[in-house]
């Protein structure tokens, strides 16, 4: 087992039916409820209950999916916290990806002013993303994550064995986060990705290390700077082209993954980086080669304008101004880089052409 200590919690990377014995010996709950969606219900929870007995736990069950991330979820968690007589020292326990996480967070955060939860995030974006940095939301009118608040788990268990079952884009989606964590920080950690790359990204190479060592980076970052006020935005690198691309694609007949719009918003802000002269040529070209290997859609970048609208609208943004986060050197960056929309457009016209 690797354990990352955090402030107040840790995060225990290995076997999470362990973990979590281990951690209800720490403490006595009057109750415990285990908060799934239907696939981690189906593909998670019984690889738990081989392992132990949960049967005396409230099992609460949503629907799968982004577009269930709403006030009228969260509804339907609290009624059945309530229903069930979940009081002040009760735990909830969220066993799933970044929807289950943010959401089970939220609610218990908010559940009689605040119980206890811990996380357990199933899918490779939730485990080296999501499990860190305390952020939790939910979404309302289509807008991603705005309504929420900044609450730190009791702990967060990290356990591959969930990746098993997850597909193909998922897994390439949650890589982004790895390979955006090597770029911004950790040139070891970038090596070692090109290499999983280039070998199609085989579940049996992220391992326990590769998890840790990601995870490690995001929780350095987030605890030097816990609420965004400067460092922390380093970790939007690939995020402010990305998430309007990704945006944009919603509106489409070819969503795009929340990781897969990553490659693209990374390619576009290396030239970005490049244009302003903080990347060499060869840097821009290896690097980009890279990320053009794992995710490449050049449709998705093609309307420009719109994407540059939807840009400025990003809630990271202020007035009518864009700010970026780009790498001046394998495992550095920097933010807080004005960008202007030709040069947008230019870095989504350059994605086109590679
Ligand atoms: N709080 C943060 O810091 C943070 C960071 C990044 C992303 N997020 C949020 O996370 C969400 C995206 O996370 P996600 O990609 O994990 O989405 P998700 O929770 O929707 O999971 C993706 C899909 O995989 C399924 N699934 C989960 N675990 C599985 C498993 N082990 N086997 C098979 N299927 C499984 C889910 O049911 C879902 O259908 C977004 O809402 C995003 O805003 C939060």
């Amino acid at each position: 087992m690797k354990i990352i200590d955090c402030q107040d919690y840790s995060i225990s990377i290995g076997h999470s039916a362990d973990a979590i014995q281990v951690f209800l010996k720490s403490k006595e709950y009057s109750k415990i409820a285990v908060l799934v969606d239907d696939n981690t219900r189906k593909h998670c929870l019984p690889l738990w209950m081989d392992q132990m007995d949960i049967s005396s736990w409230t099992i609460i069950e949503i629907t799968s999916g982004e577009e269930h991330k709403n006030l009228k979820t969260c509804e339907y968690i609290w009624k059945r916290l309530l229903m069930a007589g979940f009081d002040r020292h009760s735990l909830l326990i969220n066993l799933g990806g970044g929807v289950i996480g943010d959401m089970g967070g939220f609610c218990a955060s908010t559940y009689m002013r605040g119980i206890d939860f811990v996380q357990v995030p199933t899918t490779l974006l939730s485990q080296v993303d999501a499990s860190v940095g305390g952020k939790l939301g939910i979404d309302l009118e289509f807008v991603k994550n705005i309504v929420g608040l900044f609450t730190n788990p009791k702990a967060v268990l990290v356990d591959r064995q969930f990746l098993q079952t997850l597909d193909m884009p998922q897994i390439r989606s949650g890589f982004a986060e790895v390979v955006k964590h090597g770029l911004i920080a950790s040139e070891d950690l970038w090596n070692r990705s090109k290499v999983i790359a280039k070998q199609g990204i085989p579940i049996s190479a992220l391992d326990n290390e590769l998890l840790h060592d990601s995870i490690l980076v995001k929780k350095q970052v987030v605890e030097k700077d816990p609420k965004e006020k400067g460092l922390r935005k380093i970790l939007n690198f690939g995020h402010t082209v990305g998430h309007a691309v990704e945006t944009y694609s919603w509106s489409t007949d070819k969503p795009l993954l929340h990781g897969e719009a990553i490659y693209i918003g990374m390619v576009c802000e290396n030239y970005l980086a490049y244009t302003k002269r903080k990347l060499h040529r060869k840097q821009l070209d290896d690097v980009n080669a890279v990320l053009k290997s794992i995710f490449y859609s050049p449709q998705a970048t093609r309307n420009g304008s719109e994407i540059w609208k939807i840009l400025l609208k990003d809630k990271k943004n202020k007035l009518d101004k864009a700010f970026v986060a780009f790498i001046d050197q394998i495992g550095s960056a920097v933010y807080d880089i004005e960008i202007t929309r030709e040069e947008v457009m230019e870095s989504l016209f350059y994605y086109q052409k590679i």
